[in-house]
């Protein structure tokens, strides 16, 4: 998630630019810049790595007198980390910030560099600039510029652009990524992309609406709305607490994470679905020239995704795939073969047990894939290839929206790779990209959903124990839940595949036993119900997740009517994360920073 800081008025325009920036450090981001326009003359500075970087570089830097600036804090998703890359972005005489995806930067990048445009950088971003800047030579005004290049652009958004055509103005549009405006007595103006940076400078704050665009001046806020009719700014108070904000309002980081899932997963979508095919440019061609099979390799929850991969690789692309745990692998002495593609899956793309099994299959000189959040990890910089999943920083220990993300894209994956091996009709690709378009809605939390949880959740607080149960798919998926409960509770869980139960585990079934029963209707729905019914038959108590009402339940959260087991599947894993939070909830522990773990374990 980048962050954007904009900054109107007479006060010390870098300070205010640098301390806002720091104050959305908590976003997490890989690289910073700003550019200030005073006196009709800009300095603009970018810097990699941490903020004192950039600080360094604007020291002997002074704002002293009226000014406009912006500011931005970069989380990777098109180019590398680097200063290029870096935002402000600069056409001949304006800059810009943006966060979000410009879905249609391809085809206006095109356009552009035909026309004699030269880039600097990898980015969606730059489009921006240059094609407000195209625009300014036929447009009667800046402004109109401004608005003509708004309505070019498709996809998510949150911009500010400043330029010497109108030095003493901000212009802004907002679309589907947050922004704020915020004002005082001072009759200053500060723009974010969330309220931390404005507690302190801002009383009031207009929070803009998706189609928002407009400008800000000294004297006046001028919004137009996605029909072009001029609308008042809507203050509101703004919140002085700052870890709130950060929280935006929810209790806990996992708690505004699982609640992201429904946006973030937009964005891992964002630009990657063509109508009858997966669109991955981040993948050379030939990644898959002489590709037989797939072993993937991971821990914990991204192990869980990597898990979920196997049943849509074999199912769809019809390619061979295996899956390790990386701390078993690097020890079992393996055997290698060239023909087979290596994928590890890591949120942070640091876990030391992953990273050697990279190493492991790149001695070994296998072609190396990792699916990835954090741009220029460890392991992103050692892969041939990379996939980054867009979940922005996940501040919870306990992994929600990076787990989302990943099986978001393995999905994609399977569907890309079916097409370059045949393995599915192109009418099918073209279905599964219509329900992939659905995830977005399918992970949204329901008020209601989330009150049935949070009631349901007084029940679980004690028991011998959790079964998480699911067959196929669903079973990755129960064992991602169990994982969930296990690490914020400190209850002991198991997930199984449901056809185990008989071999075992049933003779644990009692009214202590707590069974958490994956039901989805377009999955082998019989075969895992007479599972769940071995165990309610035993006295266990259950709580079934279904679309179909299940009266042998004890407890009962329905899900949606789905078109496909994969919506379940999504709608099932918020299901199971919100069970996890409010149970760990009830119990008083700290959800964010459960004991004993720690985010990203880097050491064996
Ligand atoms: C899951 O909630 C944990 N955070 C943990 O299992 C995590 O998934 C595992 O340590 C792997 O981390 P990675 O994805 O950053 O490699």
């Amino acid at each position: 998630m980048c962050g954007i800081v904009g900054y109107l008025g007479n006060k010390n325009t870098k300070e205010i630019l640098l301390e806002g920036l720091k104050e959305l450090e908590y976003r997490g981001y890989d690289s910073a810049g700003i550019a200030v326009l005073q006196d009709n003359d800009f300095e603009s500075f970018k810097a990699v790595g941490k903020l004192i970087n950039l600080e360094e570089k604007t020291k002997d830097f002074i704002t002293d007198k009226f000014a406009v600036g912006i500011g931005h804090t970069r989380w990777a998703t098109h180019g590398k980390p680097t200063e290029l890359n870096a935002h402000p972005h600069l056409g001949n005489s304006s800059y810009v910030v943006h966060n979000g995806i410009i879905e249609n930067y391809a085809k206006l990048k095109k356009e552009l560099m035909d026309e004699g445009v030269v880039f600097l950088s990898q980015t969606d971003t730059e489009v921006i600039v240059h094609q407000f800047e195209k625009n300014l030579k036929s447009a009667a005004n800046p402004f109109e510029a401004f608005g003509k290049t708004v309505k070019e652009l498709e996809g998510a958004f949150a911009i500010l652009l400043v330029t010497k055509e109108e030095e003493k103005t901000i212009f802004f549009a907002k679309q589907g990524s947050p922004m704020l405006v915020g004002i005082n007595a001072e009759n200053e103006k500060y723009f974010a992309s969330s309220d931390t940076p404005l507690i302190g400078h801002c009383s009031d704050v207009n929070y803009f609406e998706d189609g928002d665009y407009g400008y800000v001046t000294a004297d006046e806020i001028f919004i137009l709305d996605k029909m072009d009719n001029q609308k008042q700014p809507h203050f509101s108070k703004l919140t002085q607490n700052k870890l709130s904000a950060q929280k935006d309002g929810y209790r806990f980081f996992m708690e505004k994470e699982i609640y992201e899932q429904t946006t973030v997963i937009a964005d891992t979508l964002m630009g990657r679905l063509g109508v009858e095919e997966i669109l991955f440019d981040e993948l050379e061609n030939g990644l898959f020239d002489g590709i037989n099979e797939i072993k993937l390799c991971a821990c914990g929850t991204s192990y869980h995704s990597a898990l979920s991969a196997t049943y849509l690789f074999e199912r769809y692309s019809k390619i061979k795939t295996s899956v390790e745990v990386a701390s078993e692998f690097r020890y079992r002495e393996p055997i290698m073969s060239k023909d087979t593609l290596f994928v590890v899956i890591s949120q942070s793309g640091e876990t030391a047990d992953t990273l050697e099994t990279l190493k492991m299959a790149k001695n070994a000189g296998l072609k190396t894939l990792v699916i990835c959040n954090v741009d220029n990890s460890s392991m992103v910089r050692l892969a041939d290839a990379s996939i980054l999943t867009r979940a922005g920083i996940e501040k919870g220990v306990a992994s929600t929206k990076a787990f989302a993300t990943q099986v978001t894209v393995f999905w994609m994956l399977s569907l890309y790779i079916a097409k370059l091996r045949g393995s599915l009709e192109a009418g099918e690709i073209a279905r599964q990209i219509t329900l992939l378009r659905e995830i977005p809605v399918c992970v949204k939390v329901a008020d209601s959903m989330h009150e049935k949880i949070k009631r349901l959740s007084k029940r679980y607080l004690h028991g011998h124990g959790f079964f998480f149960i699911g067959r196929d798919i669903f079973y990755p998926l129960a064992l991602e839940g169990a994982l969930k409960l296990k690490e914020i509770s400190y209850l002991h869980a198991e997930g199984y595949p449901s056809g185990e139960m008989k071999h075992g585990p049933i003779a644990l079934a009692d009214p202590e036993l707590f069974t958490i029963a994956l039901l989805p209707q377009h999955l082998l729905y019989e075969k895992a119900k007479s599972n769940v019914e071995e165990l309610s038959a035993r006295d266990s108590t259950i709580c079934a997740i279904s679309p179909l009402e299940f009266d042998k339940a004890d407890d009962f959260i329905q899900i949606s009517t789905c078109q496909d087991y994969m919506q379940e599947f999504f709608e099932m894993m918020v299901v199971i994360q919100l069970l996890a939070l409010e149970i760990s909830i009830r119990l008083g522990n700290d959800v964010d920073m459960p004991r004993n773990l720690a985010k990203s374990v880097t050491v064996e």
